[in-house]
């Protein structure tokens, strides 16, 4: 059985893929090459998450403590927060090995017994979208869960029978971009919950530092915030555009990243100083300037932009949204006065986008 292979599977809830966008918060090719080598391997090097981080540590001493095995541990977050980070370094912290797999992997439950049957004492079960896990998968986890136990189905039929099988004691690690969508008896079985935040830019800054340092790049402290500004929150956005600033300031300068190379830099690739890109910015563009502002529906928007509607909803408007640029309301998309001024335009006086009441943005 191959359960480390997690093929992506075309379920309704897998994400849209945003191969090559340099701002997507999925991990591409070259990230998964390079990230291994930028992980934190420590909670002391865990850049933010302050929270997180301090509650963790007191679940992870106190395990250690009791010489007893930490409780299982759910990590909610957005894509490119530092969850598989996390999971690795409460392994580490654990001084236990961990085990990688992930729900779009685990199509049967018979999987999942293979898995847990072949745990050693004390080991880290790290299930990556656990969100996405089959059914039954994830009848037999509680149980697994909560007693160190499951029961293996073996023949079919009237004459199937189940065998008890012990597990010895290990911790689950579960992450998850989709909390919500988690069954409510799988999330009261984690002991612990953290929810991961989008960074501050001054986190960003130092999770930048220490990416360049491992990379060998020079840079200065305006250079940081400058890309650190651009990332949206999140650390593999700007390990993402730290590398590719590294290009520019290897083939246009001397490989020191200061300000202005960065600034040039994400020019050449349409990184605008807020981190939006250019289908962000054509999203935000057609709604201006075609609509007026809106409202327009979301699939009309979508012909606008030539993109397919999934496309503009999961990749451009989440960004959008978070950053107050654009609104979803029950007549349609409209922008925000926000939007106006980042793109430099002025709003038409009648235009609904452009008024700022608080009414137009409600329900
Ligand atoms: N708190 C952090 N401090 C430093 N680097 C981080 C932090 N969180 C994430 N990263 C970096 O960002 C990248 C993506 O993190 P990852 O754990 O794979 O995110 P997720 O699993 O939530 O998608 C990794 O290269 C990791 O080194
Ligand atoms: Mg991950």
């Amino acid at each position: 059985m191959n359960w480390d292979d997690s093929t992506p599977d075309l379920a309704d809830d897998a994400p849209v893929p945003t191969d090559g966008r340099l701002v997507g918060a999925s991990a591409d090719g070259e990230d998964q090459a390079v990230e291994a080598a930028l992980r934190p391997k420590s909670l002391d090097e865990f850049v933010g998450q302050e929270r997180v981080r301090e509650q963790l540590d007191l679940v992870l001493k106190a395990a250690l403590a009791r010489g007893a095995t930490a409780d299982h541990v759910l990590l909610s977050g957005a894509p490119g927060l530092g969850k598989t980070t996390l999971s690795m370094i409460i392994a580490s912290e654990m001084k236990a090995p961990i085990r990688i797999t992930s729900g779009p992997a685990i199509q049967h439950a018979g999987d999942l017994a293979a898995i847990l049957s072949s745990l050693h004492e004390g080991e880290v079960l790290f299930l990556d979208e656990i969100h996405r896990m089959s059914r039954p998968a994830e009848e037999m986890l509680y149980m697994a869960m909560e007693d160190f136990r499951v029961d293996v189905i073996v023949g079919k039929g009237p004459g199937a029978t189940a065998i008890p099988l012990e597990l010895p004691p290990f911790t689950l690690v579960g992450a998850t971009t989709r909390a919500g969508l988690l069954p409510p008896p799988l999330r009261d079985r984690f002991g612990f919950t953290g929810h991961m935040e989008f960074y501050a830019p001054i986190e960003l800054e130092r999770v930048l530092h220490r990416s360049a340092r491992l990379l060998d790049v020079e840079i200065d402290a305006e250079g940081a915030a400058e890309i650190a500004g651009r990332s949206r929150g999140t650390p593999r956005i700007a390990n993402r555009l730290l590398r590719r600033v590294r290009d520019y300031a290897q083939v246009k300068a001397d490989g020191v990243i200061n300000v202005e190379i960065a600034a040039a830099a994400l020019k050449v690739y349409e990184v605008d100083h807020r981190g939006l890109d250019r289908l962000d910015r054509a999203v935000l563009q057609a709604l201006l300037k075609l609509f007026g502002g809106g409202p327009v529906g979301l699939s009309t928007l979508a012909v606008a932009v030539g993109e397919e509607r999934e496309t503009v909803e999961e990749v451009a408007e989440p960004f959008l949204v978070r950053e107050g640029l654009l609104a979803r309301t029950p007549r349609g998309r409209i922008a925000t006065p926000a939007a106006w001024s980042h793109l430099g335009l002025t709003p038409p006086q009648h235009s609904p986008g452009a008024s700022g009441q608080p009414g137009l943005f409600g329900a």
